[in-house]
């Protein structure tokens, strides 16, 4: 059995152009889906998979996010005299749940860049890599089930969905043959090509790359073995296509429903169901929603 991956990598230093203008002056890590952050997601999601320590990339203008998991005193120090107990929790409780670290990433020159930059504080061990623009409600948290497989094998673990369509250019796409493995009833996959964002009559397959990832230490050289690739930025992809001539790279079609939440659809999407599930307004919610002359 690998051990156990400890450090999982948030990559956070894009410009968030898709939400300009509420990305002008706030990450838009730092948009709030319902009433969290999206960061927040992806922070609960690693610790209910047993990740703690995060590793925040973070560039100009983010300093946000590191006030959002720092503890806030006065704001505490309020909650605590006014007697609101349960905001008090909501507020301490993420801030005590992790280790949190920051690296900045001067320029925003891809994600394959972004990850490189964590490549001291990852050291020699596995680690994950989450995209917090994909929010995944699962029952068993899409970390951790990439997690398991990753345990067993001790290899690159990456998640996996099918996207039929043109949309398939939106993604990293692999091509893959299904693994049997006890369990997964189909849904694991040995990867042998993966291209980024190909036009969609080049698609090696409609398995679009999502954004969480299990990595093994040997990704960091790849990376700065690639050169610049789409978009003239230093892809994670072409970093895990160059790790694929050494090692073996897993992908799994993970259980549980995925939101892009960097696309303003999607983050209506999003919102809409994740309110609709809470037990503190999901019942008014839908209730206002069905009211509605659509
Ligand atoms: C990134 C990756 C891409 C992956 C996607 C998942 O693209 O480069 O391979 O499929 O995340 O969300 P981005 O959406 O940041 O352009």
């Amino acid at each position: 059995m690998a051990p156990k991956v400890r450090k999982a990598v948030f990559p956070a230093a894009g410009l968030g152009t898709r939400f300009l203008p509420a990305t002008k002056a706030q990450p838009k890590e730092m948009l709030p889906l319902v009433d969290k952050p999206l960061i927040q997601y992806g922070v609960e999601e690693a610790i209910h998979s047993g990740i703690h320590n995060i590793i925040i990339v973070t560039g100009r203008g983010k300093s946000a996010i590191e006030d959002h998991f720092d503890v806030s005193f006065e704001l505490e120090h309020l909650l605590e005299t006014r007697g609101k107990r349960d905001l008090l929790a909501s507020v301490r409780g993420i801030s005590d749940m992790i280790d949190v670290s920051y690296i900045r990433q001067k320029e925003a020159l891809g994600l394959g860049h972004a990850v490189l930059r964590a490549k001291e504080l990852v050291g020699p061990e596995s680690f994950a890599v989450v995209l917090s623009d994909d929010i995944i409600d699962a029952e068993t948290p899409c970390l951790r089930q990439l997690l398991d497989i990753h345990e067993f094998y001790g290899s690159s673990v990456l998640a996996l969905m099918e996207v039929d369509g043109p949309e398939i250019s939106a993604y990293g796409v692999v091509d893959a043959d299904p693994v049997a493995h006890n369990g997964m009833g189909g849904r694991l996959f040995r990867i042998h090509n993966m291209v980024e964002k190909p036009k969609p009559g080049d698609a090696p397959s409609n398995l679009a790359i999502i954004g969480r990832y299990i990595l093994t230490p040997e990704i960091f050289e790849s990376i700065e073995a690639v050169p610049p690739g789409k978009g003239g930025e230093i892809q994670l992809t072409d970093a895990i296509k160059h790790l694929l001539r050494n090692r073996p790279v897993y992908g799994l079609k993970f259980e549980g429903k995925r939101y892009d939440a960097g696309d303003k659809l999607g983050f209506l999407q999003a919102t809409v169901e994740l309110a609709l599930r809470r037990h503190d307004l999901g019942g008014a919610f839908r209730e206002y929603l069905k009211s509605m002359a659509l």
